[in-house]
């Protein structure tokens, strides 16, 4: 396996890969692996024949008073994991590789941005855009993968390569859980074991919401209500947003008619924690 931090070598590794007909996948990520990431890699290996992972905390999507500054870097740790699920290069440029400059050219997508974890964190979409947008063009993918964990993400990256006409394919890959159904993210490190505990209370939540809809349920506010009642149990819970939005759109549904995303976001202590699930109705 290779690893480069230097934009010129990466598109010199990722042109020969191209030239000896081999399909290029790629995994962005923050580094800070975990079980959600390989399960990533791992799909990208089982697509495409040449794996690029990029490791790289991209500043433009924090907002002030967020955790870029303590977001976990365990460079070594992540070179290794990388290794060890079959990776052939990683991508792990510094902040002035990326940005030389100051930057002032946005990749934004409207309307989806402006809900759910956008209301609470202008800018952040932006960021995320605006870095896979150069990361796609530094890296030349046939496939990006990513994870269903960031639903908005998800739906904005594939709104931006759809209307943009990016020429790659997006792949969503479910959410990796622990045995207790917390959704494994590199924040729950900042958790302390009393916290870890009360984190578990977010799927549970999001399963009643389920059983809820799967049992005839079609009024929103209801089911909306009995989440946040779940998760109020838990009185270091502060819930940011509990919301059932249509999959695509992410618009705030009334009425369940059909498929619909649960999607919640809390603060618990350190933590800002998301989760969601699909449920279809029909
Ligand atoms: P990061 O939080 O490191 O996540 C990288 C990818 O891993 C994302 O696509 C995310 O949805 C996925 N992921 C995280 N936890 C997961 C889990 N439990 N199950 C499945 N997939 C999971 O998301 C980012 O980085 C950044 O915003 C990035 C896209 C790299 C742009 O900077």
């Amino acid at each position: 396996m290779q690893v480069t931090g230097k934009i010129d070598e990466i598109r010199q590794w990722t042109a020969q890969a191209r030239a000896e007909g081999k399909h290029i996948g790629l995994v962005p990520t923050m580094g800070a692996l975990h079980a959600g990431h390989v399960a990533l890699i791992e799909a990208a290996r089982r697509r495409c024949e040449f794996v690029v992972v990029s490791l790289f905390v991209n500043p433009t999507q924090f907002g002030p008073g967020e955790d870029f500054d303590n977001y976990p870097r365990p460079f070594k740790q992540d070179i290794a994991i990388c290794e060890r699920h079959g990776a052939a290069v990683v991508f792990a440029p510094s902040p002035s590789e990326m940005y030389p400059r100051e930057n002032l050219t946005w990749v934004s997508v409207s309307g989806i941005t402006e809900h759910l974890c956008g209301r609470s964190r202008p800018n952040h979409f932006r960021g995320v855009t605006t870095v896979c947008t150069k990361l796609f063009n530094i890296v030349g993918p046939d496939v990006a993968f990513f994870g269903q964990k960031d639903a908005q993400q998800a739906a904005v990256i594939r709104r931006m390569v759809a209307d943009l006409n990016m020429p790659l394919e997006i792949v969503v890959c479910p959410t990796v859980r622990q045995g207790d159904g917390l959704a494994v993210s590199s924040r729950n490190q900042y958790l302390s074991e009393r916290q870890r505990e009360d984190a578990t209370v977010i799927y549970r939540a999001l399963q009643e919401g389920r059983q809820m809809i799967e049992s005839g349920a079609t009024d929103a506010r209801q089911v909306r209500a009995r989440i946040e009642a779940v998760m109020g149990r838990v009185p270091a819970m502060q819930i940011e947003y509990v919301s059932l939005v249509d999959p695509e759109t992410l618009e705030d549904v009334e009425r369940i008619t059909g498929a619909v995303l649960i999607a919640v976001a809390a603060r618990l202590g350190p933590a800002r924690l998301i989760d969601n699930i699909m449920v279809d109705s029909g």
